[in-house]
């Protein structure tokens, strides 16, 4: 129970990878506010986490807005009495051919991915300075951010920009007691993506050849956001099987 006592907030929780990251710091000893632009969604996971015996509340947190990013920290703290670590993972991985890709969906994308997590995270800073208390923020990107892929001109400039903004808010929330690192999922078996295992284009570069749990990135989360992580700040951890190191596989 690493996180005991500790209250979190996880943004696009009410599926996938969120779901799973809440599940594994609600398994870890925090209470969680389960937030997402679904409210139904986000109120069937945190009665899934109270099933299980956590302290989850859901609330409904459109991430492209600050006004609602500010208001769901005060409901953190509110209703669950604090607010230690926050999670931007909230964001959509649609794909299109960059010949064919309209401005309007590069721009949607960049602003949901990358400026959610912005406007997610200065919300979070923002309140954790006025409580004093520091606290730990962890963003999600992609193995995606690491390098191209077809169809990813706007995913990927997204979570290349995770990456980047990460490092910068390490350095700038530093003297305030706040550690900010991320996670860089690779192949994660969601609802979404059903399918037995992930397509040849994955497995062929992948030392670990299957589908990552959203409870693996979880569990990488909470040693991000516990106070076992003392002395790493503004990195991203690959959890992708190894996907974003393997050069030549066989021979
Ligand atoms: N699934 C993967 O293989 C994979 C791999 C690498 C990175 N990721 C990242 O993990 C994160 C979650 O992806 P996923 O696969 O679980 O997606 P998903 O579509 O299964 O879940 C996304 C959740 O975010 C919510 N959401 C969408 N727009 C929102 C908004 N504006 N504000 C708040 N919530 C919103 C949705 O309602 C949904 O519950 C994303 O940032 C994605 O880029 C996923």
């Amino acid at each position: 129970m690493q996180l005991q006592g500790k209250v979190a907030m996880v943004t696009g929780a009410g599926a996938g990878v969120g779901r799973g990251i809440a599940r594994a710091l609600a398994e870890a000893g925090a209470a969680v506010l389960v937030t997402d632009i679904d409210a139904d969604a986000a109120a069937r996971v945190a009665a899934e986490l109270a099933a299980s015996g956590a302290r989850a509340e859901p609330f409904r947190f459109d991430v492209r807005l600050p006004a609602e990013a500010e208001a769901a920290c005060t409901a953190a703290i509110e209703r669950l009495g604090g607010l230690d670590i926050v999670v931007a993972n909230a964001g959509s991985t649609a794909r299109m051919p960059f010949l064919e890709m309209p401005l309007a969906f590069f721009e949607d994308l960049v602003r949901l991915n990358l400026a959610g997590t912005f406007v997610t995270c200065q919300a979070a800073a923002r309140a954790m300075i006025a409580r004093g208390k520091g606290g730990r923020i962890v963003t999600i990107s992609s193995n995606s951010g690491r390098f191209g892929g077809r169809g990813r001109a706007a995913y990927s400039a997204s979570k290349a920009g995770i990456i980047a903004l990460t490092q910068t808010m390490a350095i700038e929330l530093a003297p305030h007691g706040i550690l900010v690192n991320g996670v860089a999922p690779g192949p994660i078996r969601t609802e979404k993506t059903t399918s037995e295992r992930p397509s040849e284009a994955f497995t062929a570069r992948m030392a670990l050849p299957r589908y990552g749990e959203p409870i693996e990135v979880g569990r990488a989360v909470v040693w991000l956001a516990s106070d076992a992580c003392s002395f790493t700040t503004g990195h991203t951890i690959g959890v992708d099987g190894g996907l974003t190191v393997t050069g030549i596989m066989e021979g």
